[in-house]
């Protein structure tokens, strides 16, 4: 039995461990280790005493173990380093692996030594209520929470997810540049940046034009990283700062978009389902709704869903009639949406509300070949994409009517000089699905560090 002395501490100065500490178990690995003697080191999540027994909380990033300490059973030095521990102390405790169902986890650790490295006190995120501000502004440390824990570990799968998807699916990674010089999906969500020379630059909206770009070079590529809008709006789906992933391919239409966003999805949500069962059970996450997410998923042409929004505005059930050719907003998603158990795809937008690359409907020149995804439950539009136009005369045009600058585009008019093909992809954004997957109420938890209207910090 190790009982190597305790270090004191300097107040502020993290000690470093001691060699008999040198090996580490993490807390999910402990079902292999049952009936033996381990090292955890982690910080403390909570303490409880009760006469000569201590039971520290300790998570080490992979989970949370309730540890027994007896009085009894260690020096005296450390049950008195232990008993008057702040919570988020850091800790290293060596003890012994016990199976016990009633332990949430459904194992204990009777301590038989334990090492302080660092003392904290007066830790601000405790157990009780906390306000969402007071929350946010203390972000770095609120990370540390049993439920943002499960949001990033449900991310992290998600983003696994996409890029095993798409990897084995025959697309290549081609990163695209986050300075650019032109707006690719309006100029009202622009971030300027100043550039060498008086020039000006704008963060990326869209790695899009770019994935043409690569896509005619590659076939089948896509881009992952982060995006920027400048969104004014403070709504729980907006982020000005978000991270997007944008399959494009060559050789293919807005049917391919569907086919490809439905398999996109369902992949995605099987493999949330298979590796985050604890995650989503700390967050009660309703699964069924998650196991509903196979193909095909309904697909509604615009026309159709505005037929169904101007009836439930009739009935009563929808405040102000929708009227043909306007993009929908948040009520009206999830109106639509809550019409299914599956994610809904709307196609065939009228082109005055898409973006100036979309193709036209060649028998219907007013409506553009694009998609939006709408995830059920309320989450609102998580895929948009579609086919984009071929001809270089007509995008010219476009790009007059936008008002966008034809000299910054020069390169990708290029791409309908030289071996112009139909082609199409879409962009998705990773927090929307996050949230969804997760069953929460804001994008905001579902990054590390939100960057919204108001928030820049920490
Ligand atoms: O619909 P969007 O604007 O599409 C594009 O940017 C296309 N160029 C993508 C493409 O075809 N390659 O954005 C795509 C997705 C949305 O469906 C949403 O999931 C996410 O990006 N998104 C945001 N997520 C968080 N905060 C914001 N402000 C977002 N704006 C878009
Ligand atoms: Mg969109």
């Amino acid at each position: 039995m190790n009982r190597a002395p305790l270090r004191i501490l300097d107040c502020g100065t993290a000690a470093r461990p001691s060699n008999s500490f040198m090996n580490q178990t993490y807390i999910n690995q402990l079902s292999s280790h049952v009936g033996e003697e381990v090292t955890l080191k982690g910080w403390l999540y909570n303490l409880r005493s009760s006469g000569k027994l201590l039971f520290p909380q300790l998570r080490d990033g992979t989970g949370i173990v309730q540890c027994v300490v007896f009085k009894k059973s260690v020096a005296p030095e450390v049950w008195d380093a232990l008993k008057n521990l702040g919570q988020e102390s850091a800790l290293i405790i060596r003890g012994t692996v016990r199976a016990d169902e009633r332990a949430p986890g459904g194992f204990e650790i009777d301590v038989v030594n334990a090492e302080v490295v660092h003392e904290a006190h007066d830790y601000p995120i405790t157990p009780k209520e906390h306000g969402t501000e007071f929350l946010m502004d203390h972000r770095h440390l609120w990370l540390r929470s049993r439920r943002q824990h499960a949001i990033l570990k449900v991310r992290h799968t998600v983003v696994r997810a996409v890029r095993d998807f798409l990897d084995n699916d025959g697309f290549t990674l081609a990163d695209t540049p986050i300075f650019t010089p032109a707006a690719c999906e309006g100029t009202t969500t622009l971030f300027e940046v100043d550039y060498f020379e008086e020039q000006k630059a704008y963060l990326s909206q869209s790695g899009q034009l770019y994935n043409e770009a690569t896509a005619a070079a590659l076939g089948k590529t896509y881009c992952f990283g982060p995006t920027f809008r400048a969104e004014k709006s403070k709504t729980r789906r907006h982020l000005t700062e978000f991270w997007m992933v944008e399959p494009e391919m060559a050789y293919a239409t807005l049917d391919d978009v569907m086919d490809l966003s439905e398999r996109f999805l369902s992949y995605i949500a099987t493999r949330v389902l298979e590796e985050r069962k604890e995650e989503l059970k700390a967050l009660e996450r309703d699964v069924t709704k998650l196991e509903a997410i196979v193909p095909p998923f309904p697909r509604l042409h615009y026309d159709e869903a505005v037929r169904m929004l101007q009836e439930a505005h009739e009935r009563g059930e929808m405040e102000t009639r929708f009227e043909w050719g306007g993009d929908f907003g948040a009520p009206d998603e999830t109106y639509l949406s809550n019409k299914f158990d599956k994610p809904l795809m709307v196609h065939h937008y009228p082109a005055a509300v898409k973006a100036f690359y979309m193709a036209r409907d060649p028998e219907r020149n007013e409506l553009a070949l694009g998609v939006d995804v709408l995830a059920p439950e309320g989450y609102g539009e998580v895929i948009g994409g579609g086919e984009r136009a071929t001809s270089l005369d007509f995008l010219r045009e476009q790009i007059k009517e936008h008002e966008l600058p034809e000299e910054a585009f020069d390169w990708y008019l290029d791409l309908r000089r030289y071996g112009s093909v139909p082609h199409a992809g879409f962009g998705m954004g990773i927090e929307r699905c996050t949230a969804w997957m997760c069953g929460i109420e804001h994008v905001r938890e579902t990054i590390p560090f939100p960057r919204m209207l108001y928030r820049l910090k920490p």
